[in-house]
């Protein structure tokens, strides 16, 4: 059976504690814990976005964490300081496993997609900065839609751009309530256990299977 696979972006297949150098460089000890506060305010952002029917592109979302967490550690970062870590994240690195696995599935004959909150253009040349854009069958984004995951309709957005049904299509994600999201509207869903520690929200939704890496899903599939 050939799927078509919707790979979320940010934490799946794009590591967003590339940024852990350059913020440990300019505030040291703290550099971990408010690494953390920026990517959960950025979400946080990106979800009462949604709810107001404010939406956004992401990357305001992630500059106003970024101004959020500098507020909360009390830490003075210029102007420069800001700028230069908004543009590392343009450049963040792929996780080790991801362009092996999904040359695997490509191989294997499956449609492959990155699926994301980002927009078409950060999303296209993170890829192609890390060199996985010739893996991917396209880009999907929610900019057409006006909402952020994990709204029904990014979800349903997806099936229709990339004219796949929900029941043969899958969401592949290491953000909880990504899988929670897509598992709610109806999709197939793999979380992608990034880290031991990482713990799947209690929301009796569980994913259809639990991966530690991308290749693990080529069995899953057969
Ligand atoms: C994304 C965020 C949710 O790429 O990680 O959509």
């Amino acid at each position: 059976m050939k799927y078509t696979l919707a790979f979320d972006v940010y934490g799946t297949l794009i590591n967003t504690s590339g940024v852990f150098n350059s913020l440990e460089k300019m505030i040291g000890k703290q550099a971990k814990p408010f690494m953390d506060t920026w990517r959960n305010k950025q979400l946080e952002y990106s979800f009462r976005r949604g709810l107001m029917n404010k939406f956004v592109d992401f990357s305001v979302c992630t500059k106003d964490a970024l101004k959020f967490s500098c507020k909360l550690f009390k830490v003075n970062l210029s102007n420069a300081q800001k700028e230069a870590l908004m543009d590392e994240y343009k450049v963040l690195p792929a996780f080790a496993d991801v362009k092996k696995g999904l040359q695997t599935l490509k191989n294997e004959g499956h449609n492959i997609y990155a699926f994301s909150n980002g927009s078409v253009n950060a999303v296209s040349n993170l890829l192609v900065n890390a060199e996985l854009m010739h893996l991917f069958d396209g880009v999907v984004c929610v900019e057409d839609v006006q909402v952020f995951k994990p709204s029904p309709l990014v979800y349903e957005h997806f099936n229709k751009k990339t004219a796949s049904l929900k029941e043969t299509s899958w969401l592949i994600s290491s953000n909880s309530f990504d899988v929670i999201g897509a598992a709610s509207y109806g999709m197939k869903t793999a979380w992608l256990q990034r880290s031991s520690e990482a713990i799947f929200d209690p929301w009796d939704i569980e994913p259809t299977t639990i991966i530690n890496a991308i290749n693990e899903l080529s069995i899953k599939l057969k």
